[in-house]
């Protein structure tokens, strides 16, 4: 086994190296897009920058570059997706912390947006969020190619709505008050975390045209890393440290939600987490040393500690 160890450890390193060359880029190009304007919008753009840079695993982002690597589609284009799914990622969170919805104070280690610029302009910001992530994949400098581009929107789309993250969180919000069963937990979570997840993933397939045929394997690799993340985040909820997490712990058990956790106690969830990481990785059989980066991330979804 000792090269398995290997192939881990150097994973390790090259996922070190990696998310942090990504979290450089992505905080360049929200400074380039994010500049504040000298008129009376500036603290809309200033709730932004604050919501957006430096701050996070840039988990999706790194999704984005370890999928587009496959395909050797160019960094800068994966940068652009990337950015763009994490201002969908960073509005999400804006608003999930607001007093409506979980009201917390404390978000990736610094008070949540609406502590520091007021509820409003909190609003303002994850609206703006959500439109800009549009707003950049339309623009040409993402794809010459108009197909990829409207792709790229439409899948977005359908990660960020109803049928994703939006309809994850109206389930999510349920879960306090209904006896939801496992399958349920899991439909929840696959559309409150994993759509944007799976389009991350995806999103580099787009990117390299690789048709529908040819996605199947990262399709399975995404359902099985996004459901992995979830579960390492409800048992991050129960046993995790605050100052490491950089938000408030302990809160679904308080809210009476029907969590992994809740559901199969943390033994089991944990045993599920790793099954679903060697899964996802399975899933990746037929790459080679291009998908490393991809199996670093899998692993890491479940070790992370923030
Ligand atoms: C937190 O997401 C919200 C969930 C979907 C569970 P992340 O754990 O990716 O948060 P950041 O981006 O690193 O802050
Ligand atoms: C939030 O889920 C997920 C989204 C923002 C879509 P949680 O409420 O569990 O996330 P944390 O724990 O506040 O980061
Ligand atoms: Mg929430
Ligand atoms: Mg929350
Ligand atoms: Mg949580």
């Amino acid at each position: 086994m000792a090269s398995v160890g290997g192939d881990n450890a150097r994973g390790a390193e090259l996922l070190r190296a990696t998310q942090a060359e990504v979290a450089e880029g992505i905080d360049a190009l929200f400074d380039q897009l994010l500049a504040v304007p000298a008129d009376p919008r500036g603290p809309l753009y200033e709730a932004m920058r604050y919501a957006a840079i430096a701050g996070g695993k840039r988990l999706r982002p790194l999704l984005v570059r370890a999928a587009g690597d496959l395909f050797h589609v160019d960094r800068a284009l994966t940068l652009r997706v990337g950015a763009a799914v994490e201002a969908m990622h960073v509005y999400s969170l804006i608003h999930d912390d607001l007093p409506c919805m979980d009201d917390d104070d404390m978000r990736r280690g610094k008070p949540t947006t609406h502590k520091a610029f007021g509820e409003a302009t909190a609003v303002l910001a994850g609206d703006s969020l959500h439109a800009l992530a549009f707003e950049w994949l339309c623009d040409p400098a993402t794809s010459a190619d108009p197909f990829v581009r409207a792709e790229l929107c439409c899948e977005l789309a359908r990660a960020a709505g109803p049928a994703g993250m939006a309809g994850g969180q109206m389930m999510d919000l349920a879960a306090e008050t209904s006896d939801f069963d496992l399958p349920t937990v899991t439909r929840l979570q696959q559309l409150k975390t994993g759509a944007l997840i799976a389009f991350s993933v995806e999103a580099g397939a787009i990117l390299a045209r690789i048709p529908a045929e040819g996605r199947r394997p990262l399709r399975g690799y995404a359902r099985d890393i996004g459901l992995a993340f979830q579960i390492a985040d409800d048992i991050m909820d129960v046993e995790g440290d605050e100052a490491l997490a950089g938000k408030a712990l302990h809160k679904d058990e308080a809210a009476g939600k029907a969590t992994f956790v809740t559901l199969m106690g943390l033994d089991r969830a944990r045993d599920q987490a790793t099954l679903l990481v060697e899964q996802a990785i399975a899933h990746l059989g037929g790459f080679g040393d291009e998908a490393a980066l991809l199996r670093a991330i899998a692993r890491y979804v479940v070790e992370r500690d923030r």
